[in-house]
């Protein structure tokens, strides 16, 4: 047997039921906000992640799967959704001569040679939006509370937006400059990784895993004590917004994010009990210019489609998504089977979720299949009924049965169910 790489795994059962669930509510759910769908190939150029990611980033330096195509490109599997999307809008000129805002919304799997755990996989999905030439705070408060209402539409209540600012470049410099400055004597209590770290992308030190309960990064300066007036400004503003807009959220500093292209206003959807991040996202003012399209600010943000089907399957547990079927069609000889099929399409092209006995059971293992389908109505064929044009319709629940014109099934069975 060949079995699955390391790191996927098949999307099958209640998962594969919660999946669709979820790209079905998102689907109305971004209509309601304006945001169009895209979707961007699954590899891109290697440089694309490279300048856009960051060079120094974990997912640039040790998680990208790279391949060279019999073409000899350098190609990657994408590890998120953000560079292809903004390689698109720049490559397909989607700015135009817009003055409104540009909105996205893509669906769609990522890959990430990362250590597989719980909610870490090497394949996973993603949902995510990308807003382009957007600059005011009102942006960032519709984006943050997009998200936020999307996983209440869901099911998913007890989240908290964890918030924090990096503030413009002149923040960040100065701050970086503090945060080196205080960790310089000690870098040795600090984990290998946080060594490198402190020389190539000193603010990832604040959020590292391994260093979580160091007391060194228990009294790291504060960036709030860094961040200039304009920044200062633009936080104090979209924390108004997020007010008004009853966001629950925490100021959180140590939230950095893992990825380069940031400034100004980050955040992830963190779960309360087990501080589990569902998704995160943030402002990201240069990365368009960057990957060299004009100069335009953007915000976005992606769940983790797979941590959000964990999340609901723990609140919802396993009986709310089995198959309900409406109808199960009973048929035996040839002529019934005939009859059964074509009743079924006649139920099926009218939304009545149907089901016919296709595998030649026998009529007690009908029955038994129907309530194990929970079907709500039993249509009970037999060769002398149907030579009269009848039908035999038996509620499953009451037990009552009636027998009607077969040409009357469609409009009985939409009257009662
Ligand atoms: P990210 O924080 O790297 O951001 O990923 C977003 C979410 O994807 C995470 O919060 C997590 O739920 C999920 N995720 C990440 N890695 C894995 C994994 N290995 N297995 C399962 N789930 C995972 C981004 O990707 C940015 N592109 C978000 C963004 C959009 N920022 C601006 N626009």
């Amino acid at each position: 047997m060949i079995a699955k790489p390391k790191g996927t795994y098949d999307l099958i059962g209640l998962d594969a039921k919660l999946y669709n669930y979820i790209y079905n509510v998102v689907q109305g759910y971004m209509d309601n906000y304006n945001y169009e769908f895209i979707r961007t190939p699954i590899f891109e150029a290697s440089e694309l992640f490279h300048r856009g990611v960051g060079e120094t980033t974990d997912i640039v330096t040790k998680e990208t799967y790279d391949f060279i195509d019999r073409g000899e490109r350098n190609l990657t599997l994408r590890p998120e959704g953000t560079a292809g999307v903004v390689r698109s809008v720049i490559e397909n000129k989607l700015y135009g001569n817009q003055n409104g805002p540009l909105k996205y919304y893509y669906f769609g799997t990522m890959y990430r040679y990362e250590r597989p755990q719980a909610g870490r996989y090497r394949e996973f999905s993603q949902m995510g939006v990308e807003v382009f030439n957007a600059n005011d705070p009102m942006i960032d408060a519709e984006v943050i509370s997009l998200g936020y209402n999307l996983l209440k539409e869901l099911g998913i209540e007890k989240f908290t937006v964890h918030l924090n600012t990096l503030g413009d470049l002149t923040t960040r410099q100065n701050y970086t400059a503090a945060l080196k400055k205080y960790l310089k004597p000690h870098l040795a209590e600090l984990c290998p990784d946080c060594q490198k770290r402190y020389e190539t992308n000193p603010l990832r030190i604040i959020d590292c895993k391994a260093d979580k309960d160091n007391d060194v990064l228990k009294n790291v300066p504060k960036i709030s004590d860094y961040l200039t007036d304009e920044s200062k400004a633009l936080f104090t503003k979209l924390k108004e917004l997020l007010t008004i807009l009853d966001i629950d959220y925490e100021i959180d500093e140590r939230i950095v994010r893992g990825l380069d292209y940031y400034d100004y206003n980050v955040w992830e959807y963190v779960t309360d009990d087990a501080n589990i991040s569902l998704g995160g996202g943030g402002r990201y003012n240069n990365l368009v210019k960057t990957l060299d399209g004009p100069d335009m600010p953007a915000v976005g943000f992606a769940f983790g489609i797979d941590r959000v089907i964990t999340e609901l399957k723990n609140i919802l547990g396993s009986q709310e998504f089995t198959n309900n079927v409406d109808v199960y069609i009973m048929s035996v000889n040839d002529e019934e089977k005939m009859q059964a099929l074509r009743i079924a399409q006649d139920l099926r092209l009218n939304n009545v979720m149907t089901e016919i006995n296709s595998n030649n059971l026998s009529l007690k293992s009908q029955f038994k299949m129907a309530d194990s389908l929970k079907a709500k109505f039993l249509v009970i064929l037999n060769s002398d009924d149907l030579q009269k044009g009848l039908v035999n319709i038996k509620d499953n629940v009451t037990k009552e049965e009636v027998k009607i014109d077969e040409g009357e099934i469609v409009d009985w069975i939409l009257g009662n169910i």
